[in-house]
């Protein structure tokens, strides 16, 4: 195990900050944290932040802080730039995107000031290896430094995660508006008390919901590359020994597959699914079973008791029109003893009313410029 430890803060959609820290008791990280809107900060291990990256569902984004300094101005902003030590986290010739925030400073204009520190780098790369020629600018898979300006500070962070970190590597298989996995991740853990016997997804689409359900309960090392795998000081032996043992070493073996059911009525679902889930089933600890229908039609061949997770179908996609469809969804849904909970993300503000049953509001989130909620039915 390595000594080496990281300031690390963890960004998550505003409103899931709690739902994260709730995340990071389970792998048993540092309680000593800060929560800001928009995340967590918190110190944690190497070995921590592998298993973090593989293991946490609702993050977008991982970024170790590596300095701050006043910034008044563009001769304070450089001069804190070169005490920054960059060499654990770029090769001398790497020259890293830089992205910038600020917000009530003296320097303001983020376009300008990218581009002088992205000079800066430049010659940093240039002086550093003058005998291999003019340096490089960004390249399409350079390193992404963070600096945000606040009230006249800059803070550096480094990118660990990467680019889309709510891509976990299964999803191959598209379709048109798909779920974000971290928003998925949020309905499951927000909505689910327990871990279901089995889980259906009435209108899964490529099946985001029932991926997201299994990568609740179970923790494969995800086939993905992090950030940190290109930092000069990455460890690549000790990394693969860790994924080896398992990102979560006491869950897994015991696991017992999830049986995961969906259905949806258009095609491209089917074959969008099928890439996801019956080709991952064993990876992601489930069994999966599906069919092209309408979700009443397959409503039968789901074992009682199980779990309803789904996103739903709304607005003008709809060939019933809303309410019709949510009428049909809530007398399904409403029937004693036939499901466990019900966990809905829902955008439709007709939905709760035209189903005729009492929901639980587990969260209330923009998404883009739409409200959403995620909206649970339990059992009484
Ligand atoms: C919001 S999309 C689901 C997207 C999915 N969560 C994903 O990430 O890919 C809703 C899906 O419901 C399906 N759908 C609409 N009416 C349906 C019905 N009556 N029975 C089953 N599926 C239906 C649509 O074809 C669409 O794929």
């Amino acid at each position: 195990m390595s000594a080496t430890s990281y300031l690390l803060f963890i960004g998550v959609r505003p409103r899931l900050e709690f739902a994260l820290d709730a995340e990071l008791d389970e792998w048993g990280a540092s309680k000593k944290r800060t929560r800001a809107r928009g995340g967590v900060e918190l110190r944690v291990s190497r070995d921590e932040l592998w298993r973090l990256a593989h293991g946490l569902r609702l993050a977008e984004s991982l970024r170790v802080r590596i300095g701050s300094a006043p910034a008044h101005n563009f001769d304070e902003l450089l001069g804190a730039l070169k005490k920054v030590n960059l060499s654990p986290w770029l090769d001398r010739r790497q020259v890293p995107r830089v992205h910038v925030a600020a917000h009530r400073s003296s320097l303001f204009h983020t376009g300008a000031i990218e581009e002088r520190l992205q000079q800066a780098l430049v010659g940093r790369a240039a002086s550093d290896s003058p005998e291999e020629g003019p340096p490089t600018a960004p390249t399409r898979d350079a390193a992404d430094l963070h600096v945000r300006i606040v009230r006249n500070v800059a803070q550096f962070s480094i990118e660990a995660g990467g680019r889309e970190l709510f891509k976990r590597g299964f999803r191959k298989g598209t379709v048109r508006a798909p779920a974000r996995e971290t928003l998925a991740a949020a309905v499951v853990r927000l909505g689910l008390k327990e871990r279901p016997e089995a889980v259906w997804d009435p209108f899964m689409g490529g099946g985001t919901m029932l991926l997201e359900t299994a990568l609740r309960y179970h923790f494969p090392a995800l086939p993905r590359r992090f950030a940190f795998e290109r930092w000069p000081t990455h460890d690549d032996v000790a990394y693969r020994e860790l994924l080896a043992a398992g990102v979560r070493s006491e869950a897994s073996a015991a696991d017992v597959p999830l049986p995961l059911y969906g259905c949806d009525v258009a095609e491209s679902a089917l074959r969008a699914a099928a890439q996801n889930l019956t080709a991952n089933a064993a990876a992601i600890g489930a069994t999966f079973t599906a069919d092209r229908c309408d979700f009443l039609e397959f409503c039968e061949r789901v074992p009682r008791g199980a779990a309803v997770v789904t996103n739903l179908p709304w607005g003008g996609r709809l060939r019933e029109g809303g309410r019709g469809l949510y009428r049909r969804f809530g007398a399904m849904v409403g029937e004693a003893g036939r499901f466990g909970e019900v966990v809905v993300l829902n955008s439709s503000p007709s939905f709760a009313e035209a189903t005729g049953l009492r929901w639980d509001i587990c969260s209330d989130l923009r998404v883009g410029s739409k409200r959403v909620q995620i909206l649970a039915h339990r059992p009484s």
